[in-house]
């Protein structure tokens, strides 16, 4: 597993895009190693089902998950921002990128033949996305996700105490028959925690 990104955190695809489309990028930096290595560790890797990484970006997490994925597993990057996926394309060439909307998500599936998805990990902006938006991620998600399936996210610290009490946060408990939360990845700006959501009901 790579213990670096192949550049800087402060490197400017994220940066730029955020500046064009803050709500939709909802972040200046690309992610921190320490949290690519977190969530990657946080897979639960199906036998022969398929992984969805959404909200790739530049590919900060991307680059651990493809790095823990046991081979054979089948793994779909999907990005809504077209310089971000090109950015993610020049990274990491052998990638399968779709550039859409998770929204999309069961289309998209299909459209690319992946089959069954065992797990979606959606490094999306989550608290910053508007709330009908979120439910209609969430409504893909789920009807995309194999009955074991897992949803894997982060939120930053300091959005916490308002996610806690959304009503997608909510959404989640009813939809999900486990939640669990990981400790706090400090080496990341901002410091996030991951959110492990297992068993669609
Ligand atoms: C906070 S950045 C995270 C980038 C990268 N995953 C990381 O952790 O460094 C959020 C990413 O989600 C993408 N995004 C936002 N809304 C999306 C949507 N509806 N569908 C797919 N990607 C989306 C943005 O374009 C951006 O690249």
């Amino acid at each position: 597993m790579p213990k670096k990104s192949a550049t800087a955190p402060a490197d400017s695809t994220i940066l730029r895009q955020f500046v064009a489309r803050p709500r939709e990028i909802g972040a200046v930096w690309r992610s921190s190693p320490a949290l690519g290595i977190a969530m990657a560790e946080a897979v639960r890797w199906p036998a022969r089902a398929a992984v969805v990484e959404a909200g790739a970006g530049d590919g900060a997490i991307t680059e651990h998950l493809l790095a823990a994925k046991p081979p054979g597993v089948p793994f779909l990057a999907v990005e809504l921002n077209r310089m971000c996926a090109h950015e993610l394309a020049r990274r990491l060439p052998d990638l399968r990128i779709v550039v859409d909307d998770l929204a999309n998500l069961c289309s998209i599936c299909a459209r690319e033949k992946v089959g069954e998805v065992g797990a979606v990990v959606a490094t999306l902006p989550w608290s910053v996305v508007p709330e009908d938006k979120q439910t209609e991620m969430l409504e893909a998600i789920l009807e995309t996700l194999a009955p074991d399936g897992q949803l894997l996210f982060y939120i930053y610290i300091q959005a916490l105490p308002f996610w806690r009490r959304s009503p997608f946060a909510r959404l989640l408990e009813q939809r999900f028959r486990s939640i669990e939360r990981s400790g706090v990845v400090w080496k990341n700006v901002p410091p996030a925690v991951v959110y492990d959501c297992r068993g669609v009901r």
